[in-house]
């Protein structure tokens, strides 16, 4: 029932909600304004998953909440998620399930796909460790340069994507204290453009730019 923390072969995203609530004591009529915007955190499930005909079965998403009295991760896995639809609301009501469950420090089921334990950013990156992390951020290293490298290197299509991390804030980004975090477990920093996008909107390029093989994280 539990899943293992990290898993190779997957294409795994975090969003990190600074604000989003860890309780589900939060309204579905107005997402944004009762749960510490949530609605954030919905849409980029939507953008790691969600396909024309189908949700992709190699993705996990870890979503941090880190507005409540004790912080809780949310891990959803596409190889068994069920119920998923593109619209924010049902999402959200997946969300609030997860959140209604007695989390502790193992991972819990909720619904098929969707688990919940406490524990914030700090023990996420511990799970993490042995992963290819990728820290998205506006001033970082250009993907487009790093990927003309690795062509020119003859590198490009020799490193499976599959167990690349990517690492998104929200609205406010990621605190001081979370880049250390990052830096010191050596992730690397990388730029979609200087112009500072939603994260869900990075979320879709980047599985673009995985999918077409454009950027192997290395
Ligand atoms: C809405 S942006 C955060 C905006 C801004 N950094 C701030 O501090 O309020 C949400 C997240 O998307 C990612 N992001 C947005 N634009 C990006 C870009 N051009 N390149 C890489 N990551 C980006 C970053 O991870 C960022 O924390």
């Amino acid at each position: 029932m539990y899943p293992r923390p990290f898993n190779n072969g997957m294409r795994n995203f975090i969003v990190v909600g600074h604000k989003a609530t860890t309780t589900p004591n939060f309204s579905l009529e107005d997402i944004p304004g009762t749960s510490g915007r949530l609605d954030i955190l919905c849409r980029a499930v939507t953008a790691s998953f969600v396909l024309s005909h189908g949700i992709r079965k190699d993705v996990c998403v870890y979503l941090v909440l880190l507005g409540g009295e004790t912080a809780k991760t949310i891990q959803l896995r596409g190889e068994t998620l069920r119920h998923l639809n593109p619209d924010e609301r049902t999402t959200a009501a997946l969300l609030k399930k997860a959140l209604a469950v007695p989390a502790a420090a193992g991972w819990t089921m909720s619904t098929s796909g969707i688990f919940v334990r406490t524990g914030g950013f700090a023990e996420l990156l511990a799970d993490l460790k042995d992963a290819r992390l990728i820290y998205l951020r506006e001033d970082g290293a250009d993907v487009r340069q790093i990927s003309a490298e690795a062509e020119k290197a003859g590198t490009t299509g020799a490193t499976p994507s599959g167990s690349a991390v990517f690492i998104l804030g929200d609205h406010t980004g990621m605190t001081a204290e979370e880049e250390a975090l990052l830096e010191q477990a050596g992730a690397k920093v990388v730029s979609l453009g200087p112009t500072s996008l939603h994260a869900d909107h990075c979320i879709v390029l980047l599985n673009w730019l995985c999918d077409t093989k454009v950027f192997m994280p290395e």
